[in-house]
C-alpha cells in the first residue's frame, strides 16, 4: 500500500486503523477501543487499557530473548568516553533506580523533576519514573535557575533527580549551585534530590535533602512495572508559549507509545535492531521521543551523544558518530549542518568516515532553509528529509513516509501530512484556503494518539491558547500553505515565538525579564533572522524618566538579566537603549516592522503608525548593533 492508501485508510476508520498499531506494544489490560471522546474535540486514547511504558520500552524486549543488543550508547566527546548498555542491563539499573525511588515514596502520579546533561543516567530516570507510573519532567540543562523554579513550582515534585555537572564547550555548567537556587527561590520544596556526581564535578550535598546517586540505591529491591491507565501522564514538557510562563505539555501514555512506535518504520524507516541517532537533548521534545521512547520502543539501539556539531572536536564528529555506531537513520536540526558547513564546506571530512550504512539524515525543530538540504544531500550522497512537528504534538504532524512510500523530496516542504493529522490552512475567519495561498495552519480535531490532551494545571489555557481561534480545530502557531498535491509549506510563526538554533523560545518571556529591570521603562523583543541560529533575539528598552546613566551599562545589565533568568539557551546578546518605540497610534508595539528592518526586508509602512520618524531612530539603532547584515 501507497501512501494516499494508507492515509486514506486512516481516515475512514481511524478506530481500527489505531486499534490495529495498538496491537503492536504490549498491554497489561488491552483497551476495548482506541478513541475515547472527551466533548471538547479532544479525544483521550485507549484510556480503558493499562500498559506501562518501560515495559514497552526496555523489559520486553529482554523478555523477547533480545537481552544482549546494545539498547543505548553514550558517545561523549566533551568527556572522551564511550559506553554501551544491553538491553538486559538496562532493565536491571531502571529496575533498581525505580526501586530506590520506591522506597523514598514515589509512586504512580507523583512528579519527578530531571535535570540532568546528556548521560545515559537522565534516560534512565525517565524510564524509572515511567516504571513506577510517576510523571516525570525533564528541564534543559541551558536553562536558568529561575526558569527551573517555575517549572518547581508547577509541577510540583515529590523528588529532582539530577547531575553534579554538565559540560559545554570549554566550560564545566554547574547544575547545583542553580538547582539550589532554584529550590530557594521555589515557594514549592521536593522532600529529595539525588545526584549523579559526575568525575568532572563532585557538588556538595545539602544535608537531609540530597542523596549520592550511587548510594542512594545501594541495595534496593528492583521494583517492578505498575500498570497504568491508557490516558496517565507519561510526562509534562514544558514548552514557550507568548508569555514567560512555559506551557506544561502533558503526554499520555499509551497514545505516546503507540504513535512512536509506528513512527519508527513508517518516517525513520528503521527496524528493530538497527542504529537510530537524534542529535538533540534530552531537554527538548526530540529527545523524549526520539533518544528515549521511541527507539527503545521500537527495539532500536539509541545514541546518547554528548557533544556539539562542531568544536568536540571538530566538523566531523557527526560523521564519526554515524560511522563508528553503524547509524542507519540520523535526525538532527537544521542549524547543526548549518554549523557544520560553515567550518567544512567543502563536507571533506565526510570522505574520511564510511557512511555507507546510514540511509537517510531527517532535519526538523526550525525552518530548514534550502541551501542547507542541498549541501548535506550533495556532500553525503544520502536523502534528507524535512519533517514538521512541535512539542505539543509528540511526533511529526507532516514528513516523509518513507517506510510506506518514499515521497518525491519537494525542497523546502516537509512533504505531507501524517496519518492522524487532517491538516488545514485557515485565514481570519476560520475558513479554509485554496492550495497555494498562506494562511494559519491549523489541524481538525481530534488530535490523534500521543497528542497533548491537556497543558498541566492549565486547562482553561490549553482551550484558549489552542483550540478557541478556530472551533474544531487545534491552531498550531505556525503559517503556511499547501500546495495542489498536498505538500506543506511552513513560513512562520503566528505567535512571539522564536526559534533559536532549533530552541523554542519566547520573546514576551524575554520583555518580562527586561521590564523587571528598575530602569526600564518599556521595551521590545523581536526575532532577527540569523545565518547560523536561523533567529536572534534583539531587544529594544526605554529608560525610565530621569535616568540618566550610560547606555551601554545598562544595555549589558539587560543581557545578563535574560542570561541569569531565562539562560544562557536564549542566546540574548543584541539589546539597544532607544528613546521610542515604534507604535501604532492605539499603542501597539511594531515589533514586525522592527524586525523586517534588521532583516533589511522590504515593508509596507503600516497605516496606523503613530510617528514614522520614530523609524529612522530605530533604523540607526539596528544598524549600531550591525544590522542588516550583509
Ligand atoms: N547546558 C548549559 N548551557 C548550555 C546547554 C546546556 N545543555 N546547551 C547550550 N548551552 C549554552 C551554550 O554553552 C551557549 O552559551 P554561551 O552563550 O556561553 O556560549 C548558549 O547556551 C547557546 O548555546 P547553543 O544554542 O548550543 O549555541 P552555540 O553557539 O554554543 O552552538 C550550534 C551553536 C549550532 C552548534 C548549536 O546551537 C547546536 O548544536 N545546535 C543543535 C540544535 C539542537 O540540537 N536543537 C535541539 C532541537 S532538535
Ligand atoms: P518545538 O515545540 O520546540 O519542537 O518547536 C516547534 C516549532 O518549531 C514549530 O511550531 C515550528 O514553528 C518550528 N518547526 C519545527 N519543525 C519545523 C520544520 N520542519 N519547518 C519549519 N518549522 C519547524
Amino acid at each position: 500500500m501507497g501512501y494516499q492508501d494508507v492515509y486514506a485508510g486512516w481516515q475512514a476508520d481511524p478506530e481500527a486503523y489505531w486499534m490495529a498499531e495498538a496491537k503492536r506494544i504490549d498491554w497489561h489490560t488491552p483497551p476495548s477501543r482506541a478513541q475515547f471522546d472527551r466533548g471538547d474535540g479532544i479525544s483521550d486514547w485507549f484510556s480503558d487499557g493499562m500498559l506501562n511504558g518501560c515495559w514497552n520500552a526496555v523489559d520486553r524486549h529482554v523478555e523477547a530473548g533480545r537481552g544482549a543488543q546494545t539498547a543505548i550508547i553514550h558517545d561523549s566527546p566533551l568527556t572522551g568516553t564511550k559506553r554501551w548498555i544491553s538491553y538486559a542491563e538496562l532493565r536491571n539499573r531502571v529496575a533498581t533506580l525505580a526501586g530506590a525511588l520506591r522506597a523514598k515514596g514515589v509512586g504512580k502520579g507523583d512528579r519527578v523533576i530531571i535535570y540532568m546533561p546528556m548521560v545515559p543516567e537522565a534516560v534512565e530516570a525517565m524510564l524509572a519514573c515511567a516504571r513506577l507510573g510517576a510523571i516525570h519532567s525533564v528541564v534543559f540543562g541551558g536553562f536558568a535557575a529561575n526558569e527551573l523554579a517555575v517549572r518547581i513550582d508547577d509541577a510540583k515534585p515529590r523528588a529532582i533527580l539530577a547531575a553534579s555537572c554538565g559540560i559545554e564547550p570549554g566550560r564545566v555548567v554547574h547544575y547545583k549551585p542553580l538547582l539550589d537556587g532554584a529550590i530557594a527561590q521555589a515557594t514549592h520544596k521536593p522532600e529529595f534530590c539525588v545526584i549523579l556526581q559526575r568525575e568532572q564535578e563532585v557538588a556538595q550535598l545539602t544535608p537531609g535533602r540530597d542523596v549520592d546517586w550511587h548510594g542512594f540505591q545501594y541495595g534496593a529491591t528492583p521494583a517492578d512495572c505498575v500498570p497504568v491507565e491508557g490516558d496517565h501522564p507519561a510526562y509534562i514538557l514544558y514548552t514557550s508559549g507568548t508569555t514567560g510562563a512555559p506551557k506544561g505539555v502533558v503526554r499520555p501514555t499509551a497514545g505516546h507509545l503507540v504513535a512512536l512506535n509506528w513512527t519508527m518504520k513508517a518516517i525513520y524507516g528503521v527496524d528493530p535492531g538497527e542504529v537510530f541517532w537524534a542529535a538533540s537533548d534530552v531537554g527538548w521534545v526530540v529527545g523524549h521521543s526520539y533518544i528515549c521512547y521511541a527507539p527503545l520502543v521500537h527495539g532500536n539501539t539509541t545514541i546518547v551523544f554528548e557533544g556539539k556539531p562542531v568544536g568536540t572536536p571538530d566538523a566531523g564528529t557527526f560523521w564519526r558518530v554515524i560511522a563508528e555506531h553503524g547509524v542507519a537513520s540520523f535526525f538532527t536540526a537544521p542549524t547543526a549542518f548549518r554549523a557544520v558547513k560553515r567550518e567544512d564546506p567543502k563536507g571533506e571530512h565526510i570522505a574520511r568516515h564510511d557512511l555507507s550504512r546510514l540511509r537517510a539524515i531527517y532535519l526538523a525543530g526550525e525552518r530548514a532553509d534550502p541551501d542547507t538540504i542541498e549541501w548535506t544531500q550533495e556532500k553525503t550522497g544520502k536523502p534528507v528529509y524535512d519533517h514538521w512537528w512541535q512539542t505539543e504534538t509528540g511526533w511529526p504532524i507532516v514528513g516523509n513516509p518513507v517506510g510506506i512510500e518514499a515521497l518525491p523530496v519537494k525542497i523546502g516542504s516537509p512533504t505531507v501530512a501524517m496519518p492522524g493529522y487532517d491538516v488545514r490552512i485557515l485565514d481570519e475567519q476560520g475558513n479554509e484556503k485554496p492550495a497555494g495561498e498562506l494562511g494559519a495552519i491549523a489541524v481538525r480535531l481530534p488530535l490523534p494518539p500521543g497528542t497533548l490532551p491537556t497543558l498541566w494545571n492549565a486547562g482553561e489555557r490549553f482551550r484558549k491558547a489552542y483550540l478557541s481561534r478556530f472551533p474544531g480545530y487545534y491552531e498550531t502557531g505556525d503559517a503556511g500553505m499547501k500546495d495542489a498535491d498536498g505538500y506543506l509549506w511552513i513560513m512562520a510563526r503566528t505567535d512571539d515565538v522564536i526559534n533559536v538554533a532549533g530552541h523554542r523560545l519566547s520573546t514576551g518571556g524575554m520583555e518580562e525579564v527586561l521590564a523587571a529591570h528598575p530602569d526600564v521603562a518599556e521595551c521590545a523583543v523581536v526575532g532577527v533572522r540569523d545565518d547560523l541560529k536561523g533567529q536572534l533575539p534583539m531587544g529594544f528598552v526605554c529608560l525610565t524618566k530621569g535616568v540618566n546613566r550610560p547606555h551601554e551599562e545598562v544595555e549589558k545589565e539587560c543581557v545578563a538579566l535574560v542570561r541569569d533568568h531565562i539562560g544562557p539557551v536564549a542566546a540574548f546578546k543584541l539589546c539597544k537603549v532607544v528613546d521610542r518605540l515604534p507604535k501604532t497610534r492605539s499603542g501597539k508595539i511594531l515589533r514586525r516592522t522592527m524586525a523586517a528592518i534588521a532583516d533589511g526586508e522590504d515593508f509596507k509602512l503600516p497605516a496606523t503608525i503613530d510617528d514614522p520618524a520614530i523609524l529612522d531612530e530605530i533604523r540607526g539603532s539596528i544598524a549600531a548593533l550591525g544590522y542588516p547584515r550583509t
